[in-house]
């Protein structure tokens, strides 16, 4: 049988979904900062329709500039005892997407958004909560209805995709690399 890891992603967040799991709709991006430090932080991983998924971020923050060619995104199921490990090449998600998806956001995280571009970079120091809270009511007192240029999506293309199920009774863990080829996959089977 032809397995497509995408789809099988795809289909095991689709199921993780329906029971609940507070990580379905979560991924965690690793890079690595110009110093040579890894870094890694809990993203939103979104559907994008077609077999697409991305990730929403603002170009203000350090993880856009450690982004490179590529990426390494973990993903792990609670509910399905599932970890992918994903290395993907990043593609540039058009703005009106992400403008439609940016609308649906909470307010806070919309005055942030703005901020973030026209006051202060996110991941940046402040005084206090306080000093934020301030800056936040000052700069943006009623909530802005547009993305900020600063508010991007990128797509994932994945090139690799591991996937360890740990659902396998008594024996060893069940552990899969695959590896893009053209528009196929090239299925290894590694010791857990
Ligand atoms: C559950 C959860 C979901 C998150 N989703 C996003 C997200 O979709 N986009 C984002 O930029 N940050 C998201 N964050 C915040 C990031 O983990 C991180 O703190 C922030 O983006 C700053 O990262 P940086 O300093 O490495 O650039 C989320 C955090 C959590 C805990």
């Amino acid at each position: 049988m032809l397995i497509d890891p995408w789809q099988q992603l795809h289909s095991d967040r689709a199921t993780a979904t329906k029971a609940a799991d507070a990580c379905a709709n979560l991924c965690y991006l690793a890079t690595v900062d110009a110093a040579g430090e890894p870094q890694v932080r809990t993203l939103v991983l979104r559907d994008l329709g077609e077999g697409g998924l991305g990730i929403f971020i603002n170009n203000t923050s350090p993880k856009w500039d450690q982004l490179g060619t590529g990426v390494s995104v973990l993903v792990y199921l609670p509910s399905l005892s599932l970890q992918y490990r994903i290395q993907a090449s990043l593609e540039p998600i058009a703005k009106s997407t992400v403008d439609q998806s940016w609308t649906l956001r909470p307010d806070t995280p919309k005055r942030l958004d703005w901020l973030y571009q026209s006051y202060q970079a996110q991941s940046s120091v402040v005084a206090d909560q306080a000093t934020l809270l301030s800056a936040l009511d000052a700069q943006f007192p009623d909530v802005p209805q547009l993305a900020p240029e600063s508010a991007q999506g990128l797509k994932l293309v994945p090139t690799q995709i591991e996937r360890l199920d740990l659902n396998a009774q008594g024996g060893p863990h069940h552990r899969q690399l695959f590896k893009r080829e053209r528009d196929s996959w090239q299925a290894l089977t590694l010791i857990p």
